[in-house]
């Protein structure tokens, strides 16, 4: 049984290997923002456009906190959730916390595809989006930097989650 909490930027991966991890681990994958919505009935540009990146941090962060209790799950963390409400303090004192990092030119890559249902980059051009993520990283970098394990590139993998979780048994 594992709690883990993935976080890092948005375009990294962190729902695609929060769902290939669960199944490996026989347990729950589950989706920050897929619970925000379903909670919230609205999708994440809805919910920043009419109330606010606010009340989506405290929603975020409520919710964050229901998984104290859960035995076992691994779960997919939206890329601001690790930098408020002392989430990052939190998630490191209930479960295990990886960071997951893709160089720069990566996140862009893929965010370029992947605008639309994240408003922070929704309206940016390609350009902007650039320095954008650029800006976002080093901001937040402080913050990630505070998990447990750091994975970057190809240490990406099966075999990496193997070595944390022997590390954790
Ligand atoms: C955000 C990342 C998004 C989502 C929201 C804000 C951020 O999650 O929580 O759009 O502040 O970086 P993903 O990292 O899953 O895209």
């Amino acid at each position: 049984m594992a709690k883990i909490f993935l976080i890092g930027m948005m375009g990294v991966g962190k729902s695609h290997w929060a769902e290939k991890w669960a199944r490996k681990l026989k347990t729950g994958h589950y989706d920050l923002d897929n619970l925000i919505e379903n909670l919230e009935e609205k999708t994440i540009p809805e919910i920043f456009a009419e109330d606010g990146e606010n009340y989506f941090r405290n929603t975020e962060a409520k919710i964050l906190r229901w998984f104290g209790e859960k035995k076992s799950f691994v779960l997919a963390t939206g890329g601001g959730a690790a930098c408020f409400e002392k989430n990052m303090e939190w998630m490191n004192r209930n479960g295990i916390t990886i960071w997951l990092d893709e160089p720069l030119g990566i996140l862009v890559g893929r965010l370029k595809l992947g605008k639309e249902n994240r408003p922070l980059i929704k309206n940016l051009s390609d350009r902007e989006l650039h320095s954008f993520i650029e800006n976002k990283l080093l901001e937040r970098e402080s913050f990630y930097r505070q998990a447990q394990y750091h994975l970057s590139g190809s240490e990406i993998s099966n075999k990496s989650l193997e070595k944390i979780l022997q590390e954790n048994e």
